[in-house]
């Protein structure tokens, strides 16, 4: 049985998607944001399909169900599993949340849980919590800030980190994943090093609009954010949240809309306005980051971002598909299927910080282009 995280009002959709990518799939909601997914195809069938949901913003894979009696108990029997499973001495990572039945108010018990396992392996195996010690520590109580940089505020898997995920869904019962490494380090984009898939983002005041948090959250998500020195061109830039965060940091901005962006960032000598279509511009040499905000049917962003992959006009990109409605979320399978003949890396995702909307981003490569054939 494998678990997936999702926010309360997109479950639907990832139930849809799951369906869609798999042959003849189980699929119980738990709750309004968790859906618990039996394949009975192959394991890399149903990985495959587990790794490309838009809408699951955390996977437990291979979960089981774990019973807390109570949390002394449940702590000794969680550390007698992971001496001779997790590998002694190497970096670990836990995540106990609380959903469904208990919500925040289980918040405290996972609290109290992460104590007595930390306890248990004092006891019973130093070299275990050594291991757990050596990753830092982000949680969806850390907001992050946005700006100058985001660097480094939550790492991406390690190809020797393993992550145990303990999901408490009542005072007394839970669900168990176990994934040794290499395996999340492997898994970029649905396996989140994010505590359940949430990213924090603080909120910057001093950004032209909330619309920040959308490129934000996509550069902890990749943990690549844009540094000093780089190039980007951002695509229906006004009024110009994309853009200032960039030129905040050093980097270099070609900001195209139908309307200028806030008057400051007008002035900014890191930013070049170009006034115009967003769909026919195209920049004399390939730039650094692609980002792309414009308002437009799905099928028009879609076909925008594959075109600058292809021609690889770009080695990097983040790109919002907006849809109106009760949308036909369908469409982003496009994505699913055309990127990775054009990509070294890319997460499809509809982000906290998204509404009606997901986000695509991820990185082309510096190599030859792949063959499209
Ligand atoms: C959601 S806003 C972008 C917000 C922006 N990312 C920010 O952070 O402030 C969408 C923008 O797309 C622009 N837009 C829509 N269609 C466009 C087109 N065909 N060419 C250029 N800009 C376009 C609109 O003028 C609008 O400013």
């Amino acid at each position: 049985m494998h678990l997936a995280l999702s926010a309360p009002d997109t479950l639907p959709f990832l139930r849809e998607e799951l369906a869609r990518a798999l042959p003849s799939p189980m699929l119980e909601p738990q709750g309004d944001s968790v859906l618990m997914l039996k394949a009975p195809g192959s394991w890399d069938e149903t990985r495959n399909a587990m790794g490309l949901t838009a809408f699951a913003r955390q996977w437990l894979p291979q979960a089981r169900v774990f019973p807390v009696p109570s949390i002394r108990v449940a702590a000794e029997a969680l550390v007698t599993e992971w001496i001779g499973t997790l590998p002694d001495g190497a970096p670990w990572r836990l995540h106990i949340e609380p959903r469904l039945g208990v919500a925040e108010a289980g918040r405290h018990r996972c609290e109290l849980i992460r104590e007595a396992v930390v306890e248990q392996l004092r006891k019973r195996r130093r070299s275990l919590l050594k291991g757990l010690e050596a990753v830092p520590k982000t949680t969806s109580a850390d907001p992050i800030g946005a700006c100058p940089s985001i660097r480094g505020a939550c790492p991406l898997f390690e190809a020797q980190e393993s992550l145990v995920q303990l999901l408490l869904v009542s005072p007394e019962m839970a669900f168990l994943s176990v994934l040794v490494a290499p395996e999340p380090a492997r898994s970029l984009g649905w396996i989140s090093p994010f505590a359940s898939g949430e990213v924090p983002v603080a909120v910057d005041k001093a950004a032209p609009s909330r619309a920040f948090a959308k490129l934000a959250e996509s550069e902890l998500r990749m943990g690549r954010s844009i540094a000093a020195g780089e190039t980007c061109v951002d695509l229906g830039a006004a009024p110009g949240s994309w853009t200032y965060q960039p030129v905040q940091r050093g980097a270099r901005v070609v900001a195209v809309d139908r309307s200028p962006l806030r008057e400051d960032l007008m002035r900014n000598p890191g930013v070049t306005f170009h006034q115009g279509d967003a769909f026919r511009f195209v920049p004399e040499t390939p730039v650094d980051w692609l980002l792309c905000d414009v308002i437009a049917a799905p099928e028009r962003s879609i076909g925008l971002v594959l075109e600058w992959v292809r021609e690889r006009r770009c080695r990097h990109f983040v790109v919002t598909v907006k849809f109106k409605g009760h949308a036909d979320y369908a469409q982003l399978d496009v994505l699913k299927r055309e990127m990775p003949r054009h990509v070294a890396s890319f997460q499809l995702m509809h982000l906290c910080a998204n509404k009606n909307e997901a986000c695509v981003f991820g990185t082309v490569g510096d190599g030859a282009p792949k063959d499209a054939g």
